[in-house]
């Protein structure tokens, strides 16, 4: 047995420079700003005009690169979380490679939608516990604005695109890093969010257009039910786990898909909305994005300090949910 521990030593982030409001999107659809922002809690999203979600990790890695002082081909590993990689493949990851230059590396992407960060990091993670990697980035982005449709005021007015980027190393000290992770899926939650088109199953057509397969489908109602148990459900057994009570968590780091949901979840752990990394009002849910893109604004203002106790939870299609306890390193 070796007593490797994976650690979070930078994080980086970008957004694209478009914002788009909810009063640009009362001009697209029938809506208006009070109902998105007491229903959702976003007022805007940022929207990546020209590139594809390769390019907003490009920022990304960069900064975390930047934070770190090392250079792209010091990197092992690219982990790639998102469901909008620029194409079907290569992966992403291979695409990012390239465009920093990461020389010596081999990576893959993962699909598990707004989950895909949790999911990647702790992958990542059990890459650098073993002893095989010592340097692994975990990117979380997704450029959801080329899935949506701006006339379908059900999911256009709650996505933006963004990329947040960490890098693994081994910890320095053991008892700091990446704790405990539990993940799930249940994919009977595939009839409820969903993109159709452009797959084996629905290879693209003029009638997977004419239909809007190629668009984000997704039954709010019935996702919002599960997802607010689902989320704070995870997020209490990972604190059980490790013995924690709210008192103990010093940031709750939740997806950022609803202002409602994330209020539930830190409320089932007994937390102050202080204690909570929010910025959905800004960026609206960036899927893959959203917890990362937290992580590295929080930490860039100070916020996080080495040795606090991070509960990272999320909430996805597929289903797929999960949370990370993360004791912070550094
Ligand atoms: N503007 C104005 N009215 C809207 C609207 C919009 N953009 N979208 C829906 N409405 C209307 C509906 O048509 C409905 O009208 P009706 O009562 O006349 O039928 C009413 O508002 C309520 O709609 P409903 O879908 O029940 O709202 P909701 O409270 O469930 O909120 C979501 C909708 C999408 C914000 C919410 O369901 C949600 O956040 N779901 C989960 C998202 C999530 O976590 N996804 C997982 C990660 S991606």
């Amino acid at each position: 047995m070796n007593n490797i521990r994976a650690a979070i030593t930078a994080v980086g982030h970008y957004v694209p420079e478009k914002v788009l409001t909810n009063h640009d999107l009362e001009k697209l659809v029938e809506t208006n700003d009070e109902w998105i922002r007491t229903r959702t809690g976003i007022s805007e999203r940022r929207i990546m005009e020209n590139g594809a979600t390769s390019d907003m990790a490009v920022p990304a890695v960069q900064m975390v690169l930047k934070n770190r002082g090392i250079t792209a081909d010091e990197i092992d590993v690219i982990i790639f979380a998102t469901v909008t990689p620029d194409m079907f493949f290569p992966a992403t990851a291979c695409v990012l490679q390239e465009k920093i230059g990461a020389n010596k590396a081999w990576g893959f992407d993962i699909s598990a939608a707004c989950s895909g960060f949790v999911y990647a990091l702790s992958v990542g993670s059990q890459l650098v516990e073993t002893g095989a990697y010592k340097k692994v980035i975990v990117v979380g982005a997704d450029k959801m604005s080329a899935i949506l449709d701006y006339t379908d005021r059900n999911t256009c007015i709650l996505f933006g695109d963004g990329a947040g980027a960490v890098l693994l190393e081994p910890s320095s000290d053991e008892s700091l890093g990446v704790i405990d992770h539990k993940l799930y899926s249940d994919g009977t939650g595939g009839d409820f969010l969903y993109m159709k088109g452009g797959g084996s199953l629905n290879p693209p057509s003029h009638q997977t257009v004419e239909d809007k397969l190629h668009y984000i489908y997704q039954d709010g109602k019935s996702v919002f039910k599960v997802a607010v148990v689902g989320m704070a459900d995870v997020s209490e057994e990972i604190l059980k786990r490790n013995n924690l009570t709210g008192a103990d968590v010093d940031w709750l780091v939740p997806h950022q898909a609803n202002l409602r949901i994330i209020d539930a979840t830190a409320n089932r752990m007994g937390l102050d909305k202080s204690k909570v990394m929010i910025n959905i009002s800004k960026y609206g849910n960036t899927t893959a994005a959203t917890i990362p893109l937290c992580l590295s604004e929080w930490w860039h203002a100070g916020k996080v300090k080495k040795g606090q106790n991070l509960i990272l939870a999320s909430f996805g299609a597929g289903y797929t949910w999960g949370a990370v306890y993360v004791k912070w390193a550094y």
